[in-house]
Protein backbone atom coordinates (compact mmCIF):
# COMPACT_ATOMS: atom_id res chain seq x y z
CA UNK A 1 0.00 0.00 0.00
CA UNK A 2 1.24 3.22 -1.15
CA UNK A 3 3.14 5.46 1.74
CA UNK A 4 0.83 8.77 1.77
CA UNK A 5 1.20 11.85 3.59
CA UNK A 6 -2.74 11.80 3.70
CA UNK A 7 -2.87 8.01 5.72
CA UNK A 8 0.02 8.22 7.81
CA UNK A 9 -0.71 8.23 11.49
CA UNK A 10 0.06 11.19 13.68
CA UNK A 11 2.31 8.96 15.63
CA UNK A 12 5.18 7.74 14.04
CA UNK A 13 5.52 4.24 16.62
CA UNK A 14 1.55 3.35 15.53
CA UNK A 15 3.09 3.26 12.03
CA UNK A 16 5.81 1.59 13.05
CA UNK A 17 4.15 -1.10 14.83
CA UNK A 18 2.02 -1.84 11.72
CA UNK A 19 4.93 -2.75 9.38
CA UNK A 20 6.60 -4.83 12.59
CA UNK A 21 3.19 -7.21 12.43
CA UNK A 22 3.51 -7.21 8.70
CA UNK A 23 6.78 -8.51 8.46
CA UNK A 24 5.45 -11.10 10.86
CA UNK A 25 2.98 -12.48 9.46
CA UNK A 26 4.89 -12.33 5.84
CA UNK A 27 7.38 -14.54 7.38
CA UNK A 28 10.63 -12.37 7.83
CA UNK A 29 13.34 -14.19 8.97
CA UNK A 30 14.42 -12.34 11.96
CA UNK A 31 12.38 -9.03 11.74
CA UNK A 32 13.79 -7.74 15.16
CA UNK A 33 17.27 -8.02 13.91
CA UNK A 34 18.44 -4.20 12.99
CA UNK A 35 21.64 -2.65 12.43
CA UNK A 36 22.98 -0.50 14.97
CA UNK A 37 25.20 2.44 14.19
CA UNK A 38 27.75 4.20 16.83
CA UNK A 39 30.50 6.57 16.70
CA UNK A 40 33.56 7.26 19.47
CA UNK A 41 34.62 10.39 20.60
CA UNK A 42 36.93 10.94 17.08
CA UNK A 43 33.62 10.30 15.46
CA UNK A 44 35.20 6.84 13.97
CA UNK A 45 31.52 4.78 12.99
CA UNK A 46 31.02 1.39 13.78
CA UNK A 47 27.79 -0.71 12.79
CA UNK A 48 26.41 -4.28 13.70
CA UNK A 49 23.99 -5.81 13.73
CA UNK A 50 21.83 -6.59 16.74
CA UNK A 51 17.92 -7.66 18.54
CA UNK A 52 15.16 -4.87 18.46
CA UNK A 53 13.93 -6.16 22.15
CA UNK A 54 10.59 -3.89 22.10
CA UNK A 55 9.64 -0.20 22.38
CA UNK A 56 9.15 1.12 26.05
CA UNK A 57 7.87 5.03 26.63
CA UNK A 58 8.75 5.63 22.62
CA UNK A 59 11.99 4.10 23.03
CA UNK A 60 13.45 1.03 21.00
CA UNK A 61 15.24 -1.39 23.11
CA UNK A 62 18.27 -3.50 22.85
CA UNK A 63 20.82 -5.02 24.92
CA UNK A 64 24.79 -5.85 24.43
CA UNK A 65 27.56 -5.56 26.91
CA UNK A 66 28.62 -1.90 28.27
CA UNK A 67 32.24 -2.31 27.89
CA UNK A 68 31.78 -3.93 24.13
CA UNK A 69 33.30 -1.26 21.54
CA UNK A 70 29.32 -0.44 21.12
CA UNK A 71 28.93 0.20 24.74
CA UNK A 72 32.75 2.18 24.97
CA UNK A 73 31.02 3.93 21.94
CA UNK A 74 27.92 5.18 23.40
CA UNK A 75 29.67 5.80 26.66
CA UNK A 76 31.87 8.62 24.85
CA UNK A 77 28.75 9.79 22.59
CA UNK A 78 25.13 8.91 23.21
CA UNK A 79 24.17 9.08 19.76
CA UNK A 80 23.21 6.20 17.58
CA UNK A 81 20.77 5.39 15.26
CA UNK A 82 19.14 1.73 13.65
CA UNK A 83 17.99 0.56 10.86
CA UNK A 84 15.51 -2.40 10.16
CA UNK A 85 14.82 -3.81 6.65
CA UNK A 86 12.09 -6.11 5.85
CA UNK A 87 12.55 -7.86 2.56
CA UNK A 88 9.55 -9.61 2.46
CA UNK A 89 7.23 -6.36 2.73
CA UNK A 90 10.40 -4.26 1.11
CA UNK A 91 10.36 -1.41 3.79
CA UNK A 92 13.16 0.36 5.28
CA UNK A 93 12.51 2.03 9.00
CA UNK A 94 15.48 4.46 10.06
CA UNK A 95 15.39 5.57 13.84
CA UNK A 96 17.87 8.34 14.97
CA UNK A 97 18.76 9.65 18.56
CA UNK A 98 20.11 9.70 22.03
CA UNK A 99 20.56 6.44 23.87
CA UNK A 100 20.34 5.93 27.59
CA UNK A 101 21.09 2.89 30.41
CA UNK A 102 18.55 0.94 30.91
CA UNK A 103 17.63 0.38 34.99
CA UNK A 104 19.97 -2.26 36.67
CA UNK A 105 16.53 -3.93 37.11
CA UNK A 106 14.90 -3.65 33.89
CA UNK A 107 17.98 -5.22 32.89
CA UNK A 108 18.21 -7.90 35.43
CA UNK A 109 14.58 -8.67 33.98
CA UNK A 110 15.62 -9.23 30.78
CA UNK A 111 18.80 -10.79 31.46
CA UNK A 112 17.18 -13.51 33.74
CA UNK A 113 14.51 -14.15 31.15
CA UNK A 114 17.36 -15.45 28.68
CA UNK A 115 18.15 -19.45 28.30
CA UNK A 116 21.12 -19.92 31.11
CA UNK A 117 23.26 -20.97 28.56
CA UNK A 118 22.78 -17.04 26.98
CA UNK A 119 23.55 -15.94 30.33
CA UNK A 120 26.42 -17.62 31.09
CA UNK A 121 27.86 -16.64 27.54
CA UNK A 122 27.61 -13.14 28.22
CA UNK A 123 28.94 -13.64 31.87
CA UNK A 124 32.19 -15.70 30.36
CA UNK A 125 32.67 -13.01 27.62
CA UNK A 126 34.30 -9.86 27.62
CA UNK A 127 32.91 -8.74 24.77
CA UNK A 128 34.74 -7.05 21.70
CA UNK A 129 37.88 -8.04 23.48
CA UNK A 130 40.72 -9.95 21.59
CA UNK A 131 40.83 -13.95 23.20
CA UNK A 132 43.80 -16.66 22.22
CA UNK A 133 41.27 -19.56 21.45
CA UNK A 134 37.55 -20.43 21.57
CA UNK A 135 38.85 -23.29 24.15
CA UNK A 136 39.21 -20.47 26.67
CA UNK A 137 35.71 -18.92 26.51
CA UNK A 138 34.35 -22.37 26.39
CA UNK A 139 36.70 -22.86 29.89
CA UNK A 140 35.59 -19.91 31.14
CA UNK A 141 31.42 -20.88 30.80
CA UNK A 142 32.11 -24.38 32.25
CA UNK A 143 33.35 -22.65 35.20
CA UNK A 144 30.81 -20.27 35.67
CA UNK A 145 28.65 -23.14 34.72
CA UNK A 146 30.03 -25.21 38.19
CA UNK A 147 30.08 -22.31 40.25
CA UNK A 148 26.37 -20.64 39.58
CA UNK A 149 24.50 -23.84 39.84
CA UNK A 150 21.00 -22.20 40.17
CA UNK A 151 21.34 -18.28 39.14
CA UNK A 152 23.62 -16.64 36.93
CA UNK A 153 24.36 -13.06 38.22
CA UNK A 154 23.94 -10.09 35.93
CA UNK A 155 27.36 -9.15 34.86
CA UNK A 156 28.22 -5.77 36.17
CA UNK A 157 29.34 -4.56 32.31
CA UNK A 158 25.76 -5.82 31.00
CA UNK A 159 22.41 -4.15 30.43
CA UNK A 160 20.33 -2.78 27.84
CA UNK A 161 19.99 0.89 26.08
CA UNK A 162 16.93 2.56 24.63
CA UNK A 163 17.31 4.73 21.91
CA UNK A 164 14.88 7.71 22.31
CA UNK A 165 14.23 8.79 18.08
CA UNK A 166 14.67 12.82 17.40
CA UNK A 167 13.73 11.21 13.96
CA UNK A 168 12.00 7.97 12.26
CA UNK A 169 12.62 7.95 8.59
CA UNK A 170 9.91 5.01 6.56
CA UNK A 171 10.95 3.92 3.56
CA UNK A 172 8.19 2.03 0.91
CA UNK A 173 9.89 0.44 -2.46
CA UNK A 174 8.20 1.52 -5.41
CA UNK A 175 8.30 1.10 -8.65
CA UNK A 176 11.12 2.51 -11.15
CA UNK A 177 12.55 3.33 -7.63
CA UNK A 178 10.70 6.48 -7.11
CA UNK A 179 10.56 4.95 -3.77
CA UNK A 180 8.16 6.63 -0.60
CA UNK A 181 10.33 8.20 2.23
CA UNK A 182 8.39 9.87 4.99
CA UNK A 183 9.87 10.98 8.12
CA UNK A 184 8.47 12.35 11.37
CA UNK A 185 10.73 14.27 13.05
CA UNK A 186 10.18 15.53 17.00
CA UNK A 187 9.34 19.13 17.31
CA UNK A 188 10.51 20.72 20.57
CA UNK A 189 7.25 21.58 21.58
CA UNK A 190 5.92 17.52 21.45
CA UNK A 191 4.51 15.93 18.74
CA UNK A 192 5.99 15.29 15.33
CA UNK A 193 6.03 17.09 11.80
CA UNK A 194 5.36 14.74 9.14
CA UNK A 195 8.00 15.73 5.76
CA UNK A 196 8.07 13.63 2.37
CA UNK A 197 11.60 13.10 1.49
CA UNK A 198 13.12 12.62 -2.27
CA UNK A 199 13.92 9.01 -2.77
C1 LIG B 1 21.37 -11.01 13.80
C2 LIG B 1 22.34 -10.63 14.88
C3 LIG B 1 21.86 -10.23 16.12
C4 LIG B 1 22.74 -9.85 17.12
N1 LIG B 1 22.22 -9.39 18.31
C5 LIG B 1 23.06 -8.92 19.26
C6 LIG B 1 22.53 -8.31 20.44
O1 LIG B 1 21.31 -8.20 20.64
N2 LIG B 1 23.42 -7.83 21.36
C7 LIG B 1 24.77 -7.92 21.16
O2 LIG B 1 25.52 -7.47 22.04
N3 LIG B 1 25.29 -8.47 20.05
C8 LIG B 1 24.48 -8.96 19.08
N4 LIG B 1 24.99 -9.50 17.93
C9 LIG B 1 26.47 -9.51 17.74
C10 LIG B 1 26.92 -8.11 17.27
O3 LIG B 1 26.66 -7.96 15.89
C11 LIG B 1 28.40 -7.83 17.55
O4 LIG B 1 29.21 -8.88 17.05
C12 LIG B 1 28.71 -7.68 19.03
O5 LIG B 1 27.67 -7.03 19.73
C13 LIG B 1 30.00 -6.89 19.24
O6 LIG B 1 29.90 -5.63 18.61
P1 LIG B 1 30.88 -4.42 18.98
O7 LIG B 1 32.27 -5.00 19.08
O8 LIG B 1 30.74 -3.44 17.88
O9 LIG B 1 30.43 -3.86 20.31
C14 LIG B 1 24.14 -9.90 16.91
C15 LIG B 1 24.62 -10.35 15.67
C16 LIG B 1 23.74 -10.71 14.67
C17 LIG B 1 24.28 -11.14 13.33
Amino acid sequence: MALLESRAPADPLVLFKRWYREAERRGALQPDAIALATADASCIPSVRMVLHKGIRDGRFLFYTNYESRKGRDLAANNRAAIVFYWSVTRHQVRVSGRVSRLSRAASAAYFHSRPRGAQLSALASRQSRVVSSRGELEKAVAELDRRYPKTVPLPSDWGGYALRPDWIEFWENREDRLHDRLRYVRRREGGWRLERLAP
